[in-house]
């Protein structure tokens, strides 16, 4: 009796620190982040106009719940080294207590290095007082950012790659227990550019997502190399641990509607987190009923957990597909170059007699359609379809 008493404590014991982690991000993170838009000008403010901003417009009911802070909150440490933050957030744990009160949660940001990417404090050797202090305040989300831990890892094993790995790994496994050890359920979001493959060995270092390229920017040409460059990294994600293309860019910068849409829809069909890097109180109307688009959403977020990927490509029109737990697939067609008819293909998408269609987009069932069905994309456009037999 005894024994089996000690054997459930035991397995207690080892299963809790690891169901922290599983329970997390089951599906992608939604939520904002501060970066793509506000950069260094982030503050206090912006974060609670924000949060006040993911209620009104209704993007928190649609799912989007995480508000990140991003780069530039940090200030000094103190003599015990407790860092403090600067004086554009006058005081976290109020901070955190608003966003709470909105139904919302905290995310904030740092480097495993003495600095963060814009030369702010970081966490290098402060690990286990940071993590008590983001769980102290309320934090629900850590993006752990690279940055100049690159020159520590350059500096300890110089001309060694496979050393300067290994030395990347602990890093960020460090900081992991130390976010565990708080007791506090905190998403961990890896933030190293996708160096040395780390699709392979984040998941089992306690990330749930992790960047797989570098920085994103509001242009297509670059939303487009990262987001088509993702193709056959799908079979790495799942509940609890996701590929992160980066933040998007709907609403930022000069982004056509079309563009946007293909942006939407390939995240979407990529199971990426969907942090909205726009400024949410000044969005126009097609952004936010983009970002809040209900199927496309539930795309992203089907519960089955598996990330799309590129079923097959000819030349700038590029074919991908996502199944959906209900037995449906979606099927992306984007055109990355000027208006032209495009016929679908069926084999490469395993069907081959007639199917059920839906254009997501224009929220139009379409009926049946065969194997050789046509339709026209306009210049960097998308034709997002549900599919089933
Ligand atoms: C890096 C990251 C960005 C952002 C900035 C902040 O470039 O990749 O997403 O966090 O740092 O300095």
């Amino acid at each position: 009796m005894r024994r089996s008493c000690l054997a459930v404590l035991v397995i207690f014991a080892i299963a809790v620190p690891v169901q922290l982690t599983a329970q997390l991000a089951v599906t992608p993170p939604m939520g904002w982040n501060s970066w793509n838009y506000f950069a260094g000008r982030v503050d206090d403010k912006a974060v609670r106009d924000a949060a006040d901003a993911l209620v009104s417009t209704g993007m928190r009911d649609a799912g989007y719940i995480y508000v990140n802070i991003d780069d530039t909150w940090e200030g000094e440490r103190d003599t015990s080294g407790a860092l403090h933050t600067n004086n554009k957030f006058p005081d976290m744990k109020a901070l955190a207590d608003y966003v709470h009160s909105k139904g919302l949660k905290l995310g904030i940001y740092s480097s495993p290095g003495p600095k963060t990417c814009a030369g702010y404090e970081a966490s290098y050797q402060h690990e286990e007082q940071d993590a008590k202090m983001y769980a102290g305040w309320g934090i629900d989300y850590l993006k752990y950012d690279l940055c100049s831990f690159n020159d520590i890892m350059k500096a300890q094993a110089p001309n060694d790659p496979a050393g300067q790995k290994a030395i990347m790994i602990a890093a960020y496994e460090k900081m992991h227990k130390a976010l565990v050890a708080t007791g506090r359920p905190i998403v961990y979001s890896y933030c190293q550019y996708g160096m040395d493959n780390v699709w392979e060995w984040g998941p089992q270092n306690g990330a749930n997502l992790w960047r797989t390229t570098g920085d994103i920017a509001a242009r297509y040409d670059r939303m487009a190399e990262i987001g088509f460059g993702q193709a056959g990294l799908s079979r790495f994600a799942g509940p609890g641990h996701w590929n992160d293309p980066d933040m998007l860019e709907v609403g930022n910068g000069k982004m056509t509607d079309d563009e946007n849409r293909s942006h939407m829809s390939l995240w979407a069909i990529l199971a990426a987190p969907l942090l909205a890097g726009n400024d949410l109180s000044a969005m126009k109307p097609e952004v936010l009923s983009m970002l809040t688009n209900k199927e496309v959403i539930a795309i992203d977020q089907d519960p089955l957990g598996v990330q799309g990927d590129r079923a097959y490509a000819v030349g700038p029109v590029e074919v991908w597909s996502k199944p959906l737990k209900d037995g449906s697939k979606i099927v992306g067609i984007f055109n990355r170059s000027g208006p032209r008819d495009v016929s679908l293909q069926f084999k490469p998408l395993g069907y081959s007699g007639a199917v059920k269609a839906r254009d997501i987009w224009a929220a139009k069932d379409l009926g049946t359609i065969k194997d050789g069905w046509t339709t026209n994309i306009p210049y960097h456009g998308v034709v997002l379809l549900r599919v089933s037999k």
